[in-house]
């Protein structure tokens, strides 16, 4: 296939916006206090590293344009979360819930798991992973340790806090590719049509988001799920060489119920703001768009799909869309998170305003 046709598979398009960077606060101080992640492989940066899963890759090549090397990271460099953060100007990536240290968590977790689903079930035949429901009681967790880190004991300071973060949320791709489009381990895809699979789906994680609404979470920016039909593990299972629509038809069945449901959240909760974050992508025409992934990738039951342990991968990785099987390269990563990073714009320039007129910040200094 050209590679025009399968950036056409790709329906939002996006532009570069490097002017965002322009943005970033000048004096260090980011322009929220905290930012809080939570999302699949494509945010994951360690949490899966002490589990015993196939889906999990703290190991070269991964890693190798990153400053601290294999981390956990689905990628040969930094994710989109990471280079949310770093435009929204903090100074480190969030960490981990894995290994965050109290210093670390005032600044916002990454709750993120390789193979973790909207869904309980997606995901478990490559092994253990925090599902959303999981990664939202470690939420519980870190919000009991900054009681006594921010709100001095005081939960109704430690709340006022809890108001100004950001928090994103990128869930629906295994309940898809590790869930529905594998039936010799799930049997969703004979119980339900995709238009009742995905109701179902966006069901569930509209309440999941209004539970963290109720932990406090006031400004969401949720990511649409990826057209994994485009992958070229999806395309390979498949046997295709080109997107699988299959696949492609279902998530955007997914995507367009997730976005009403998020504008009817706007409308129940006024004091809340939820933005909806298509990161697909119109690639700029340097990218060698090839659906073939940068490293070697395996093709045993073990991490499928995941690069090859210790191969090299190849060198012109700025070229290059996937970095494995399923998974961008850092580029593709800057690019959806330049964007993703400007449609957030809203909560925090909306933050940066509240800064201005709010007196008590106590809370926020001196922690
Ligand atoms: C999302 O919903 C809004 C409001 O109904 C609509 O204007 C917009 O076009 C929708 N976006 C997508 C990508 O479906
Ligand atoms: C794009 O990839 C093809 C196939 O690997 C290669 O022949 C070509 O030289 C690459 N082009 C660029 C600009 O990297």
């Amino acid at each position: 296939m050209s590679s025009l046709d399968m950036a056409s598979k790709y329906q939002a398009s996006i532009f570069l916006v490097f002017t965002a960077t322009l943005l970033v606060a000048v004096n260090g101080v980011p322009q929220v206090p905290c930012y809080f992640i939570f999302g699949d492989s494509l945010m994951d940066n360690g949490n899966n590293n002490h589990l015993h899963t196939n889906s999990k890759v703290n190991f070269p090549p991964y890693g190798i344009d990153f400053p601290d090397g294999p981390t956990g990271r689905f990628s040969n460099g930094r994710n989109i979360a990471d280079v949310i953060a770093q435009l929204l100007g903090f100074e480190n990536f969030i960490q981990p819930f894995a290994t965050a240290r109290s210093d670390e968590i005032i600044k916002g977790v990454n709750y993120a798991s390789g193979g973790a689903g909207i869904r309980e079930e997606s995901g478990q035949h490559m092994g253990e992973r925090i599902s959303l429901n999981n990664q939202i009681k470690n939420h519980r967790i870190t919000i009991l340790r900054l009681i006594l880190l921010v709100g001095r004991g005081s939960l109704v300071a430690t709340r006022k806090y809890l108001h100004k973060c950001m928090y994103t949320v990128g869930m629906g791709n295994n309940d898809y590719i590790n869930n529905y489009f594998v039936p010799e381990y799930y049997k969703t895809s004979s119980l339900y049509s995709p238009e009742e699979y995905a109701l179902l789906l966006v069901e569930q994680y509209s309440q999941q988001l209004q539970a963290l609404y109720t932990y406090g979470a006031r400004k969401f920016g949720v990511f649409a799920a990826g057209y994994s039909g485009c992958t070229p593990g999806m395309m390979a299972i498949y046997g295709m060489n080109s997107c699988v629509d299959s696949i492609n038809n279902a998530i955007v069945l997914f995507n367009t119920l997730l976005n009403t449901t998020l504008n009817d959240l706007n409308n129940k909760y006024p004091d809340a703001k939820f933005i909806y974050i298509d990161a697909s992508l119109q690639y700029p025409t340097d990218l060698n768009i090839t659906d073939k992934p940068c490293c070697e990738v395996s093709s045993s039951i073990d991490g499928k799909g995941n690069c090859i342990p210790d191969h090299i991968p190849c060198s012109n990785r700025k070229n290059y869309v996937f970095w494995d099987a399923f998974h961008p390269t850092e580029r593709v990563s800057i690019i959806g998170g330049t964007q993703a990073y400007k449609r957030l714009s809203p909560l925090y320039a909306s933050e940066a305003i509240s800064l201005l007129i709010d007196n008590d910040q106590s809370h926020v200094s001196d922690v």
